[in-house]
C-alpha cells in the first residue's frame, strides 16, 4: 500500500438521522434537537463537509421532516459539496438504504455516519476515507472498551465475560468501497447495529483504525453535557 495524495470530493456520506432518541427523553427527533443554537444533524454536516475528501452528503430525514432539514441544511455546506435530503425509514438499515439509493454512482468510496455524532472530527473521516482509498474494502473507527463486558441470558444471569484486551467500541464514520456496501445491503442477513456488521455477514474482512472520543454517540441526556463541553471547546479553539 503506497501513501497517496488524498483526491478532493471523491467520498460520499450517507448520514441516517431518522431515529427518533427516545433514550434521550421526550422530545423532538434526536438529529433535530439544538445544542448551542443548531441541530445536532447541522453540527454533524458541518464537520463531515469540512473533511476534504467529502463531495457529498445524503441524509435520511425523519418522516414527514424533509422539507425542514433541507432548509436546515442549505446553507451549511461549503461550495463544491452536495446535500441531499431523503425521508429515512422504521430502521437504521432502511434509512440507511434509502440514503444510499440518492448517492451518485460516481462515488466509489462511501462513508455512513450516525448523526448522533455530531461531534466527528473532520480528521477522522478523513483517515477513514483514506483507509479505503488505500484498498481496505470496509472500515471501521474503534476506540478500547473502559467498562468489563458481560454477555448474559434472557434470566439475567452472566454467561460469559470476553476478555476486555480483545474487545473495540465502533464508532462511524464508517467506510466502504460501493460494491462492498451494495453486496452487504442487499444480502439479506440478521440486522445488524452498524454497517461493518453486515459486511462481516457477507464475509468481509474489516479494517480497524484508532477513532476519536470525540465522536461519541450522543445518546442518553448525560451525553448532552458532555456534547456542550465538546461544543465550548471547538468555539474556543476556533476562536
Ligand atoms: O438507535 P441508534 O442510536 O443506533 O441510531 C443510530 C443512528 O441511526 C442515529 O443517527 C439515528 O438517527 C439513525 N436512525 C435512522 N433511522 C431509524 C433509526 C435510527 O436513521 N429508523
Amino acid at each position: 500500500m503506497t501513501a497517496q495524495h488524498p483526491l478532493r470530493g471523491d467520498v460520499a456520506v450517507l448520514v441516517p438521522a431518522a431515529g427518533l432518541g427516545t433514550r434521550l427523553g421526550p422530545g423532538a427527533p434526536k438529529a433535530l434537537r439544538e445544542l448551542g443554537g443548531a441541530a445536532l444533524l447541522v453540527h454533524a454536516v458541518r464537520r463531515l463537509a469540512q473533511a476534504p475528501s467529502v463531495g457529498c452528503v445524503v441524509v435520511a430525514a425523519p418522516p414527514g421532516r424533509v422539507d425542514e432539514v433541507r432548509a436546515l441544511l442549505d446553507r451549511e455546506v461549503p461550495p463544491g459539496v452536495t446535500v441531499d435530503v431523503v425521508e429515512g425509514g422504521a430502521t437504521r438499515r432502511e434509512s440507511v438504504a434509502a440514503a444510499f439509493g440518492a448517492a451518485p454512482l460516481s462515488y466509489e468510496i462511501i462513508l455512513v455516519h450516525d448523526a448522533a455524532r455530531a461531534f466527528v472530527p473532520p480528521d477522522l473521516v478523513e483517515r477513514v476515507a483514506a483507509a479505503v482509498r488505500e484498498g481496505r474494502a470496509a472500515v471501521v473507527p474503534v476506540l478500547a472498551v473502559v467498562d468489563t463486558i458481560k454477555r448474559i441470558d434472557e434470566s439475567g444471569h452472566v454467561v460469559a465475560t470476553p476478555e476486555r484486551s480483545e474487545l473495540r467500541a465502533a464508532q462511524t464514520p464508517q467506510g466502504f468501497r460501493r460494491e462492498i456496501l451494495e453486496a452487504a445491503y442487499r444480502a439479506a442477513g440478521d440486522d445488524a447495529t452498524d454497517d461493518a456488521g453486515l459486511a462481516e455477514q457477507i464475509g468481509v474482512r474489516v479494517f480497524c483504525i484508532p477513532g476519536a472520543d470525540r465522536a461519541l454517540k450522543i445518546t442518553r441526556a448525560a451525553d448532552l453535557a458532555v456534547a456542550e463541553a465538546l461544543l465550548r471547546d471547538d468555539v474556543a479553539n476556533l476562536g
